[in-house]
């Protein structure tokens, strides 16, 4: 690349650096909090204390939804699942284990979730959509607490 080229690039990285920066020094309660933006808010669950509610299967794809008891038990009432809530999507492809989707409650408001991929030893998976594209999905299901299996969970009886 040119000088010329060199200086233009260093530029755009600094100026969306720059971008990118403000929007997260964005106090809080001016303009969208992205709780998304905050890279490990999003801690892996205790699978074994989670209820496996549904399944999806899609070719070879085959999805585990869990998630807690109270928080079936608020959705069966109507109710928003309690803060600190963890849904889980656990992805197997041809049966074996390839990553954990989390999505976790993060707050009283119904907009409070934050997302995370993690890898099958349940580190943090980055070459994966990133979480502000699962937020920006899921936020289609604004009306039913962010989740596509909403109703799986509402009609779940163990
Ligand atoms: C383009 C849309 C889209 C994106 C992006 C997306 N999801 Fe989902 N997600 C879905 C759909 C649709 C389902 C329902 C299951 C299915 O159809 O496979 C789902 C299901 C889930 C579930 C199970 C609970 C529920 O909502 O049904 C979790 C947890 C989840 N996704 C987390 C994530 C995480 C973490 C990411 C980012 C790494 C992510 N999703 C990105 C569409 C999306």
């Amino acid at each position: 690349m040119n000088r010329k080229g060199w200086s233009f690039g260093l530029a755009s990285i600094l100026g969306a650096a720059a971008l990118i920066g403000g929007y997260l020094m964005l106090p809080e309660g001016v303009g969208p909090a992205p709780a998304f933006a905050q890279v490990g808010t999003v801690t892996f669950p205790e699978l074994e204390k989670l209820v496996h509610y549904t399944t999806v299967r899609r070719g070879v794809t085959r999805e585990h939804m869990l998630t807690n008891q109270a928080a079936l038990d608020a959705i069966q009432a109507g109710q928003p699942v309690p803060t600190g809530t963890h849904v889980v999507l656990v992805d197997y492809q041809s049966d074996v284990l390839a990553r954990y989707l989390v999505a976790e409650k993060t707050g009283n408001n119904p907009d409070d979730w934050a997302y995370q991929a993690f890898t099958p030893e349940r580190s943090i998976k980055t070459d994966d959509e990133s979480p502000a594209r699962c937020y920006s999905c899921h936020q289609s299901r604004q009306d039913r607490q962010y989740m596509f299996t909403f109703s799986d969970a509402r009609s779940f009886q163990d």
